[in-house]
């Protein structure tokens, strides 16, 4: 990380939370079970976070490990830069246990303001504590000398300047890979970028989608001592320290955990009383039971999944909701209804790299690569092409993506515009989604209008 930075911080600052004052090494255990589930199990962390720290009894140790966990998935890229500086050998070589008790610890001596000395030593007892027993010493000794090493070289680190090396700077800067920065500048250039990426850094609260009477979900949740207020959509509910396991609205579908993103596709279906609708890609529900609450008791919905379990997701979250919802399993490809069924309104709401959902689970950055996004571009338009085919006659057809990478947005509108012209579909809108101007997840959404 050299040379001396000359427009950015002069060292590794996490911008997207405070930092909990420091408790014991369970909450550290807690936060290793945690990154341990997500790299061994691919678990994601707003699922494996919370279950890790639900055991922590008090919420000071929950806040501070939940912090370490997110922020150490988050900072990958920039830590590992920062370790690669003090080992001897390359840390894809260290054994994956000791590499993220490294990384946990180096989150905390350039992250998150931990005084070395706890950071040091609870990372040496977890070493020794996840290797067996007789090799606890060396691992031990290992880890102490990294982080001392790493602690020593604190002073230092300093990001490449923005001016020379713009990738490099906003990639370690804000914990970004490279591929992905590049993509962004091709597309935004680099204020526009550092402004995305800055704000894809920063963990939203919980946003609520209302299924009924929005003004009085949120009676019922400021009564229970939530802090709620309305969100930017009529739908919507910002609810940011809550946690939506506990809240009676959710267990009983009168309300659905779902960001603002995914609440203006269904907007943008433009779905109304009695339509038909086809999603093509459904599972789990999230966007299907939005669409069933819009088009209402004479409309139609058909939910088509490919894997079984999510399919049953969708049936589960219509029947706690209240709504009716058809739900197929099979591929989107060639979907299991009639080749002469027609619906005025049609979905896909694609398979991608998710990397508009990294506010939320920041490993998804590290787990995706530009290949996983070219051939998921590659699976979006064969689903495209099957979905142009059920459009009824002044029916509209939505492509959304939770993503911005290149491959699975413009570029996908653009290979798939002849077709749209053959099928008599003409383009309406794309819009972009982005965490810094619009607040929400990373969405893509364009519409087609069929004559
Ligand atoms: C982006 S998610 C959909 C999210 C959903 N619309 C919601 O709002 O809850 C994409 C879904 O497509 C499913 N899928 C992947 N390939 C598919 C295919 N060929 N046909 C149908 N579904 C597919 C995945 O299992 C996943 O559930």
């Amino acid at each position: 990380m050299s040379p001396a930075a000359a427009s950015g911080p002069s060292r590794v600052r996490g911008p997207s939370t405070t930092t909990p004052a420091p408790a014991g090494l369970a909450a550290r255990q807690a936060a290793l079970a945690a990154l341990t589930r997500v790299e061994e199990d691919g678990a994601w962390s707003n699922l494996a976070v919370p279950e890790a720290v639900a055991d922590l009894r008090d919420p000071r140790d929950r806040a501070f490990a939940a912090h370490l966990a997110y922020e150490t998935l988050r900072w990958e890229g920039t830590l590992d830069a920062a370790l690669a500086l003090v080992l001897s050998r390359p840390l894809a070589a260290v054994e994956p246990a000791l590499r993220r008790v490294l990384r946990l610890g180096a989150l905390q001596l350039l992250v998150s303001d931990v005084p070395a000395r706890a950071a040091v030593d609870t990372s040496v007892q977890l070493a020794r504590r996840s290797v067996p027993r007789g090799r606890s010493a060396g691992a031990g000794g290992f880890v102490n000398g990294v982080l001392r090493a790493l602690d020593r070289r604190d002073g230092d680190l300093a990001w490449p300047d923005r001016g020379d090396d713009p990738v490099a700077h906003l990639a370690l800067s804000t914990a970004h890979p490279s591929w992905v920065v590049e993509d962004l500048l091709e597309r935004y250039g680099t204020t526009r970028t550092a402004a995305i990426l800055a704000a894809d850094d920063v963990a939203p609260g919980v946003t609520l989608r209302a299924n009924a009477d929005r003004d009085a979900l949120l009676e019922e949740l400021t009564a229970a001592g939530i802090d709620a207020r309305p969100g930017a959509l009529p739908v919507s509910i910002r609810a940011p320290g809550a946690d939506p396991r506990t809240l009676a609205a959710v267990a009983e579908g009168r309300a659905v955990v779902q960001d603002e993103a995914s609440m203006r596709v269904a907007l943008a279906t433009g779905a109304s009383e009695g339509d038909r609708v086809l999603d093509l890609c459904a599972g789990p529900g999230g966007k299907t039971t939005h669409l069933a609450h819009l088009v209402g008791e004479k409309g139609q919905v058909t939910a088509v999944e490919l894997h079984p379990h999510r399919a049953r997701a969708i049936a589960e979250a219509a029947e706690r909701q209240g709504v009716r919802v058809a739900v197929e399993e099979g591929d989107g490809r060639a979907p299991p209804v009639p080749d002469d069924a027609r619906f005025e309104v049609v979905l896909l709401d694609a398979p991608c790299t998710g990397l508009g959902t990294g506010r939320r689970r920041p490993e998804v950055r590290w787990r995706r690569t530009p290949e996983d996004a070219a051939a998921l571009a590659r699976l979006q338009e064969q689903l495209l092409r099957a979905a142009a085919r059920h459009v009824a006659p002044g029916g509209q057809l939505t492509y959304a993506v939770c993503t911005w990478t290149t491959a699975e947005t413009t570029h996908v509108v653009d290979r798939f515009a002849p077709e749209a012209a053959a099928a008599g579909l003409t383009c309406t809108a794309t819009t972009q989604l982005l965490p810094d101007a619009d607040d929400t997840d990373g969405m893509f959404i364009a519409t087609w209008q069929a004559v």
